[in-house]
């Protein structure tokens, strides 16, 4: 794969000028006093802290009215961090717009698709197609581009924060001029529009772009493809305002690579990552990752780090934002157990993370975030949280040899597809139950179980290094990846898919003469009529395991193919449910149902001795560690990661130990939850 993405990656440096991993915070100095900053500075160096994101959210600071700037203390915070030894990722300071902009100029709030004011009272109360919204916007980015451009502590620029957290999706009137534009570059005529959004449909021909509007609140479900398109609008539309800040920062300061920090996390689905940052938004990727507890809570940390690293296109990226301990935004918010502050920065170190920062420094006193964990919590530097962040300094800095190596390929390889996301989760479908994120979850959890290692990839990433590629509910598939799939299976990969793939192209609409259209062929399969199941029901298969969400009435149709598993209970009874046909020294396999990860952990075997993947943990360790590996050019960096709450022996595995209490006699034991670092050289 070629990406425009430069990574320039802003590394801290040791003494003696060799890169170290980062590891740092959110550092707010605007809501503390002077003689706080002093003391900040003084545990950022005890907990080893080099390098803090400022100014996130000092908009109102920086510019308390239109016509008066305020750069003193943030002068003098640059300077005592400068001081201290510690770099800064600079925020453009864009992301919360100051009551002063907003009563001048209400129309750049956002609006509902039901026509509300998304009024200011919180943050990121802003459309991103705003054009006043952008000239106060970049003025204050030139601003500070210009007064810290030279400043000794700059090593990055932050634009904004999270774009898209609250504001992807913009009903407003400026949201409908740029939806049209951006619609007008993408079909030209009406009558490419009037074709891709199927408006012979419900009379909903347009005969004039002035008549596009977004979804909005409507009778019924809004057509589709207007859906689809909105959705590819809204994501394309803060990419554009990023390049826009982006390109003011560039302009002054060419030589400090510019960021924005994406979440890679949970059900975050606006942002089209995979086009941002191959499309060269940014200069390095960076990311922001919480926990949610739960009981895939920490393959869901392994699998979002697993996909940043892809966007990275497998070069060292930056964990920006993620807890200490508790956050403030779930129903519950549960504190960390001891050894998880450290296990979590590690285990996205393991996935190509060559910086890990937090939310935030200090933990706030006032405001909406105020129970929101830190590196300095409430109670002060005497107190466990600070001592487990300042042992995490140290650890980080001892494996300042891994900084600047790339994530070695697995084998396998799991594909992640924002199209096929938004597409495969829109409404009028066959089920409403389907979960896109959890389906590929899931894939990713059983090869956590068999000890598999595997890489999250996109559809921008090459296929032809993986000797198994999962592609859960690709639903939107258009010519060219049906073409793609089928070259790569034939060509001696084993291509594994699942119910709802291949059936639409990419302007939603089926492809007809049965399903999974795009790929009937290739599987040699065919699909009359879809068997969505209801929330409690289920269907056996003769496999011992059980469908639940989706089944399919599947005929197949080439002689090639072998039925792995059929249905025993249900509609289908006795019809297949799993199949496999071989491709030349390749194969296609389809799995019709949703088996859920013990489920898919006993088909995976299977699937994966027909393409000779084996684990490459020993017998003990398989499905209680996670292995990652990272390398240089003469060393492999094996990341050894405990998923459970006991010891786990590591016959066999051996090599310099960097971290990790394993003991050093022997076999290895790794402690419970524990991460140990291997340094190997290549040469063995
Ligand atoms: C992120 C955000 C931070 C902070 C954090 C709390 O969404 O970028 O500013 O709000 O969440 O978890």
């Amino acid at each position: 794969m070629t990406t425009p993405l430069t990574s320039r990656f802003p590394y801290a440096k040791g003494p003696d000028g060799s890169r170290r991993l980062g590891y740092g915070a959110d550092y707010n100095p605007e809501q503390w006093t002077r003689e706080v900053w002093e003391e900040d500075v003084r545990l950022m160096r005890e907990a080893g802290v080099n390098v803090v994101s400022l100014a996130i959210f000092s908009w109102a600071r920086l510019q308390p009215t239109a016509d008066t700037w305020d750069f003193g203390w943030l002068d003098e915070v640059m300077d005592l961090l400068h001081a201290g030894g510690i770099g800064v990722d600079l925020a453009t300071a864009t992301a919360s717009p100051p009551p002063w902009l907003t009563t001048a100029h209400p129309e750049i709030l956002p609006v509902t698709a039901s026509g509300e004011t998304v009024w200011p009272g919180a943050r990121q109360h802003w459309r991103p197609t705003s054009p006043v919204f952008r000239a106060h916007a970049l003025r204050l980015v030139r601003e500070m581009a210009t007064r810290y451009a030279g400043h000794p502590a700059l090593v990055a620029w932050h634009v904004n924060n999270e774009l898209g957290c609250h504001n992807i999706h913009d009903y407003s009137d400026d949201a409908a001029r740029a939806f049209r534009a951006w619609l007008r570059a993408r079909y030209t005529t009406l009558d490419g529009l009037n074709h891709a959004w199927g408006t012979a449909f419900w009379s909903q021909r347009y005969s004039d772009w002035e008549q596009l509007l977004p979804p909005r609140l409507a009778a019924s479900h809004p057509n589709p493809t207007q859906q689809l398109d909105f959705k590819r609008f809204s994501s394309h539309a803060l990419k554009e305002y990023l390049c826009a800040e982006r390109d003011v920062l560039r302009e002054i300061t060419p030589d400090v690579p510019v960021t924005t920090n994406f979440m890679v996390m949970g059900g975050t689905k606006g942002m089209d990552y995979a086009d941002w940052a191959g499309s060269g938004a940014v200069d390095f990727v960076a990311n922001d990752h919480y926990v949610v507890p739960g009981p895939q809570d920490r393959d869901e940390l392994s699998f979002s780090a697993n996909l940043t690293s892809a966007l990275a296109d497998h070069r060292p990226w930056f964990l920006m934002e993620h807890s200490t301990s508790a956050v403030n935004w779930q129903p519950v918010n549960l504190a960390k157990r001891p050894g998880d502050l450290a296990r979590d920065s590690l285990l996205h170190v393991a996935h190509g993370a060559d910086a890990v920062c937090f939310f935030q420094w200090r933990q706030s006193a006032a405001g909406a975030e105020k129970y929101h964990s830190a590196m300095v919590p409430h109670a002060g530097p005497d107190s466990e949280v600070f001592r487990a962040a300042a042992g995490l300094g140290r650890t980080l800095s001892v494996l300042a040899p891994v900084a600047g190596t790339v994530r070695e390929p697995a084998r396998v390889a799991v594909l992640f597809d924002w199209e096929s996301w938004w597409a495969s989760e829109q409404d009028s479908h066959p089920t409403s139950l389907l979960d896109y994120r959890q389906e590929a979850l899931d894939w990713y959890s059983a090869l956590l179980a068999v000890g598999v290692r595997a890489d999250i990839i996109t559809t921008r990433t090459g296929l032809e290094t993986y000797d198994v590629v999962i592609a859960p509910v690709l639903h939107m598939v258009p010519a060219t990846l049906a073409k793609d799939l089928t070259r790569y299976a034939e060509g001696g990969g084993h291509l594994v898919t699942t119910y709802f793939s291949g059936v639409v192209d990419e302007n939603d609409h089926i492809w007809l003469g049965g399903h999974p259209g795009a790929l009937r062929e290739l599987l040699g399969i065919r699909v009359e009529e879809f068997g969505p199941l209801l929330g409690d029901d289920s269907a056996d298969l003769d496999n011992s395991t059980t469908g639940t969400v989706w089944t399919d009435r599947i005929t197949v149709t080439e002689p090639d193919v072998r039925v792995l598993a059929r249905y025993r209970t249900g509609a289908y009874a006795g019809r297949p449910a799993v199949t496999r046909r071989t491709t030349g020294s390749g194969s296609a396999t389809y799995v019709s149902t949703r088996l859920g990860r013990a489920g898919l952990a006993s088909l995976l075997p299977e699937l994966l001795t027909a393409a000779g993947v084996e684990s490459e943990l020993p017998e003990a360790a398989r499905g209680r560690v996670e292995l990652a590996v990272r390398r240089s050019a003469d060393a492999r960096f094996l990341f050894l990661v405990n998923r459970t709450d006991a010891p786990v022996p590591l016959p066999g595995v051996r090599g310099e130990v960097l971290t990790g209490d394993v003991g050093t006699e022997g076999e290895l034991v790794l402690p419970p939850r524990e991460i140990a670092v291997l340094r190997r050289p290549l040469t063995t």
